[in-house]
């Protein structure tokens, strides 16, 4: 049985091949998060303003790529963190609700990962950089809404009756950002045993090229220092 706990234990296992710096970061602001609904909405902030600087920002490239970059990264983080987390919760707290949410949910990240991982490889230079953004944002932004005004405020009231469970939530989906792939994957699946498995192969590869990538100079990145 594959359960949130044992997720969270295994990734903690796998925690050497990872930056401790980064590890130590995420889980900081999940442990700072006193719901998992709060910390879910911040990730989405965080997107929504990755992508107004690449779409607002014409022409400057390099900084294009670098927010690009930062988009990528945490979308992909966000994405597997969600699926680990947060909808195994759906299913265990909504029951058959809970069930169809998440498999929608899963459903709607199966479209926007694949949109990503063709983004991902591409550079400002290329003319249909910001187009494929966009292209993303729109699913991606529908998902959000629906996320946000459906399915947390559902979750949380049921997590409010157990004493001390959403922030315990927010503390797993830190960890669990911490360690999966930065980048991508679609092909691993949209059900969590089958990405969990093939995820944590690709995490160490997407963590390592992570090294050499530009991010933006003042965010909590990868690899901030890089020019
Ligand atoms: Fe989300």
């Amino acid at each position: 049985m594959f359960s949130v706990c044992t997720v969270s234990l295994q990734l903690r296992q796998c925690s050497k091949y990872f930056s401790p710096l980064i590890a130590s970061r995420s889980i900081q602001q999940a442990v700072r998060m006193s719901t998992i609904s709060e910390a879910i909405i911040k990730d989405h902030r965080e997107l929504k303003e990755y992508y107004n600087e690449v779409v607002n920002n014409p022409g400057n490239h390099d900084h294009q790529d670098r927010y690009g970059n930062q988009f990528t990264w945490e979308l992909a983080r966000h994405s597997v963190g969600e699926e680990l987390v947060v909808y195994p919760a759906f299913e265990k707290y909504l029951g058959e609700k809970g069930k169809a949410m998440a498999e929608e949910d899963r459903k709607e990240h199966a479209v926007v990962k694949e949109l990503l991982k063709t983004f991902q490889n591409m550079k400002a230079s290329d003319p249909d950089y910001v187009n494929q953004l966009q292209k993303l944002w729109g699913p991606l932004s529908e998902h959000i809404k629906e996320e946000e005004e459906r399915d947390l405020p559902t979750l949380e009231e049921k997590l409010q009756t157990v004493e001390g469970e959403s922030a315990s939530m927010a503390t797993s989906f830190g960890w669990t950002k911490a360690f999966v792939p930065t980048r991508s994957h679609p092909s691993a699946g949209e059900h969590p045993p089958f990405e969990t498995a093939m995820g944590l192969l690709a995490a160490p590869i997407d963590h390592v090229a992570d090294l050499f990538r530009k991010f933006p100079k003042k965010k909590v990145s990868p690899n901030p220092s890089t020019e």
